[in-house]
């Protein structure tokens, strides 16, 4: 059985299809890449799967369990987490703060969130920006900071949207360091990624979308020479396996 499973997940928005008889899996330890040019339907799954939006039709499954219907905080309790593609921390509390709020999924009382929070803020190497509030925090510590939020709701899968995005190469380098850490942790990971650098260098599998559908999946090497995913992207990136 996979850990997470999606089987033929659908969502129209009034007349457009953004993602059509969608079915991928997500095996425990896996790291598995979504990618599609822009408007594909990345977001949408992830939204779908976390509990975010409705699907149209069809399910999602985590640990054997059906999810369809479970709010976005109880998708969260039971064990599967999301970053979001625009990084929403709260500004005026600091770093340490915010991690608490993941740690309140599990730890119900402020001296144990906040024994968890610093944790995690260790975790992903901010330790000694416990104390700085989110809104003086560069981008790179603001996706640490993300991370350490949902390290900190103890999930077994970790969906992260566009975590390299606006970040520099020297960064990226740091992300990618991060994520394959946590994957030897045993966290299994879910990633949209536009940055073709950490998708093909993290990805044990890639699932690539377009206009909602699944055209193309399997190894990096696989995925970047195929000819369908190729035409999808002409015009935007090339990709290097
Ligand atoms: N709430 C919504 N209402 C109407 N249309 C939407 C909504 N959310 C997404 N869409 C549309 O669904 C399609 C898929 O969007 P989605 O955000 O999932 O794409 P994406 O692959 O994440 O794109 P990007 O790479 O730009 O982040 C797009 O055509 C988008 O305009
Ligand atoms: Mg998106």
């Amino acid at each position: 059985m996979s850990l997470l499973e999606v089987n033929s997940l659908t969502k129209y928005f009034g007349g457009l299809v953004a993602v059509r008889d969608l079915s991928f899996q997500v095996e425990e330890g896996m790291i598995i890449g979504l990618i599609g040019p822009n408007g594909a339907g990345k977001t949408t799954t992830f939204n779908m799967i976390s509990g975010f939006i409705l699907p149209s039709s069809g399910t999602v499954r985590f640990k054997g369990e059906t999810l369809n219907g479970m709010k976005p905080h109880e998708v969260c309790a039971f064990g599967l987490a999301r970053t979001f593609q625009i990084v929403q921390p709260f500004p005026e509390i600091t770093a340490l703060e915010n991690v608490m709020i993941g740690a309140f999924v599990h730890y119900h009382n402020t001296t144990d969130a906040r024994r968890k929070a610093g944790e995690m803020l260790k975790r992903v190497g901010m330790a000694r920006r416990a104390d700085t509030m989110a809104r003086d925090l560069p981008l790179l510590e603001l996706k640490r900071l993300e991370i350490a939020k949902a390290l900190a709701t103890e999930p077994q899968i970790l969906l992260l949207d566009e975590v390299a995005a606006g970040l520099n190469a020297v960064e990226v380098e740091e992300v990618l360091d991060l994520v394959k850490d946590l994957n030897k942790d045993g966290i299994t990971f879910l990633l949209v990624e536009h940055v073709m650098k950490v998708v093909m260098s993290l990805s044990h599998r890639i699932v690539v979308l377009n206009f909602g559908e699944k055209i193309s999946e399997g190894t990096p090497q696989k995925v970047s020479h195929d000819p369908q995913v190729l035409k999808a992207y002409l015009g935007e990136e090339v990709l290097v396996a």
